[in-house]
């Protein structure tokens, strides 16, 4: 039997992919037609979403994750409690090396990243085990002066 607060997060989990599936909806695409969606669960409990935007300069484009963080930014959250991350491949699609490390900046190394696709959670990592041994911004506060 599950207690209550397992069903609670369950359900946020749920809320979180479907989130990230729409978004990844809105996904501009066109080149590698791999369409992304990323949703994040912030500190207030809002919600925020991303998707991938390309361009004709291939490496110029940007990814579910990062829109969904400035996304976060925007409306002033400052620390992201889950993300979630949805695209459609055999393999799980988790964050890029990137990513990883935008996600670093505001999440602590517990943070769960839930990777779905179109169907079902795929995979649930913490940051830390997706970056482990990872720089951050407190390293930088730590320089001898
Ligand atoms: N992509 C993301 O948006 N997030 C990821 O975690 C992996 C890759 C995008 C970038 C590019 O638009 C497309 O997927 C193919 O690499």
């Amino acid at each position: 039997m599950q207690s209550m607060s397992e069903n609670d997060s369950m359900l946020d989990e749920r809320l979180l992919l479907e989130a990230a599936r729409e978004a990844r909806k809105k996904a501009y695409a066109p080149y590698s037609r791999f369409l992304v969606g990323a949703a994040i669960l912030d500190d207030q409990g809002k919600l925020h979403k991303g998707c991938n935007v390309e361009n004709a300069a291939y490496p110029q484009g940007t990814c579910a994750e990062a829109g969904a963080i400035a996304a976060m930014i925007l409306a002033e959250g400052r620390q992201i409690k889950a993300i979630a991350v949805v695209g459609e491949s055999p393999d799980p699609v988790t964050p890029c090396g990137g990513c990883r490390q935008k996600i670093r900046e505001f999440a602590a190394p517990t943070t769960p990243i839930l990777i779905g696709d179109l169907k079902q959670l795929r995979l649930r990592q913490t940051l830390a085990e997706l970056l482990p041994h990872s720089f951050g911004p407190e390293y930088l506060l730590n320089e001898p002066q």
